[in-house]
């Protein structure tokens, strides 16, 4: 620990403008404050006790269905105490995108932050209401996403950005800091996961902004979740119930095992990460007996509260330990947390069990696929399920690796395929789609290697089987 402060201090003596080395300073006594919080708990070893792990009792987890609706009678002044913020720190580089994440085109040409901005322009004039917009930045996103939201000036939104922290990346052997000056290699540095956001936003000064403007409620999400929008049933609920912080959850299916979830420990509600789990529990933890439900990230937090937390120095969140290989093959890690964990510490907090509509998150393209087909249309900037489509559920959509990339995946359908009635669809290998291709039932095309297989326009595909050379 020593000698990574007196690397840390070194490095703050590296930075001549003194406001910057004050920054700079914070920061890696946030930073340090982490990794001696990581030392510690990796001598006493795993921590969490299985014991007093348990499922979430009915007060703990409440029913969305159960909450009283809201009447939309077009005023809301409830909306007057809200802010939104997107979580906006990640890359697009799952998707094969350099850039933000959040600039990536979704829908009719619109990015994530594009119907972002629709929709909380649509809330604001329709309950003539003034809902600023927060976006959290990090050092990989700030300077696209400034570019980006330029064309946004003239509009009548209040839309405010801060960057999250910059932490130095750790090298696994030395278990010293990977950069050594403030301002090398971008790749040496990382921003430490969405938890950081309490510090962030108030060491940047918009918490105390938001105060001063009488905001009382923060309404959390990922940029890329298109279905977190903002609910007056749940807003009122929040202010009605007074929780301090609600998080919405929703039922598990068996491809959700990686998400964290709700638990009942030592009587308060705690966020569950797989990583917390010893692996002995494992299997337990991915049941979707026990732990029912799993956290789409979308968070009501009392802004109130927030600055009591930040003020008493109280967060310390589960540290969640990343560990990478750089391009040279050094083995690192990166000391993360997430924004979830801090429920601990908030009064009243729990669950709402929300539709699955308010979790669509984008991860890659085999979702952008389902979000840029049929199966949905965009109102206000709110994607909404067609109410053609008769099932409950959305297809499931596997594309192989050659639609992995957005670019490579664009290239390949001529225009999105109709998929109202569509349950699954599994395409691998070199595959091309022609102009209104319809997909029913279940689906499966495999061009095996060297092989290649375009299916024409207006080719109308229901439970079938296509593989080798093309045969419909
Ligand atoms: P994550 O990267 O935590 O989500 O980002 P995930 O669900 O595991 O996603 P994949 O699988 O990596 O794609 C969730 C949200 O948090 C933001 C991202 O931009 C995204 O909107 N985020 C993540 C930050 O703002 N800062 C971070 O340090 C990490």
């Amino acid at each position: 620990a020593a000698s990574m402060r007196n690397e840390l201090n070194r490095m703050v003596g590296l930075v001549s403008d003194e406001t910057e080395r004050a920054k700079f300073a914070q920061e890696m006594d946030s930073f340090y404050a982490l990794f001696t919080r990581y030392l510690a708990q990796k001598a006493k070893g795993q921590k969490l006790n299985w014991d007093e792990v348990h499922s979430p009792g009915p007060e703990q987890i409440r029913l969305y269905k159960d909450l009283p609706q809201v009447a939309d009678t077009g005023k809301a002044p409830i909306l007057e105490k809200l802010a939104v913020l997107k979580l906006n720190g990640g890359l697009g580089t799952t998707m094969g995108c350099v850039g933000p994440k959040s600039v990536i085109e979704v829908r009719e040409g619109m990015t994530f932050l594009d119907l972002t901005v629709r929709q909380i322009e649509y809330l604001n004039s329709t309950h003539n209401v003034d809902v600023p917009l927060i976006l959290m930045n990090s050092f990989n996103t700030d300077e696209d996403t400034d570019r980006v939201i330029k064309k946004y000036q003239s509009h009548k939104l209040q839309l405010l950005t801060f960057n999250q922290s910059r932490f130095p990346r750790v090298s696994k052997d030395s278990l010293l800091p990977c950069p050594k000056t403030p301002n090398g290699k971008l790749a040496d540095w990382y921003p430490p996961g969405h938890g950081d956001l309490f510090e962030s936003l108030a060491n940047s000064g918009t918490l105390d902004k938001l105060l001063a403007q009488g905001k009382e409620y923060l309404f959390v999400s990922n940029v890329d979740n298109l279905g977190a929008t903002v609910d007056l049933n749940i807003l009122q609920h929040v202010h009605d119930s007074g929780a301090e912080f609600v998080m919405e959850v929703t039922d598990k299916t068996k491809a959700d095992i990686k998400g964290g979830t709700l638990i009942d420990y030592e009587g308060a509600v705690h966020l569950l990460e797989v990583a917390q789990v010893p692996s002995a529990h494992l299997d337990d933890f991915k049941s979707v007996k026990k732990f029912r439900i799993f956290n789409t990230n979308n968070l009501w937090i009392n802004l109130k509260a927030i600055k009591r937390v930040v003020d008493e120095s109280m967060l310390n969140l589960e540290i969640i330990v990343n560990q990478k290989t750089t391009d040279s093959g050094e083995k690192v890690i990166q000391l993360e947390t997430a924004v979830g964990a801090a429920i601990k510490y908030f009064k009243g907090a729990h669950g709402v069990n929300v539709p699955r509509s308010r979790f669509l998150p984008v991860k890659s393209t085999s979702d952008l696929f389902l979000i840029t087909s049929d199966l949905y249309h965009l109102n206000h900037g709110e994607l909404q399920i067609n109410p053609k489509r008769l099932f409950g559920t959305v297809p499931l959509v596997k594309l192989g690796d050659h639609f992995k990339k957005v670019a490579h995946f664009q290239s390949r359908f001529q225009s999105p395929p109709h998929i109202l009635e569509l349950d699954h669809l599994t395409v691998t290998g070199d595959v091309t789609f022609g102009h209104d291709v319809i997909l029913q039932g279940t689906v499966i095309i495999v061009a095996n290697y060297g092989q290649r297989i375009d299916i024409p326009s207006g080719a109308i595909l229901n439970d079938k089987v296509v593989s080798g050379n093309l045969r419909i």
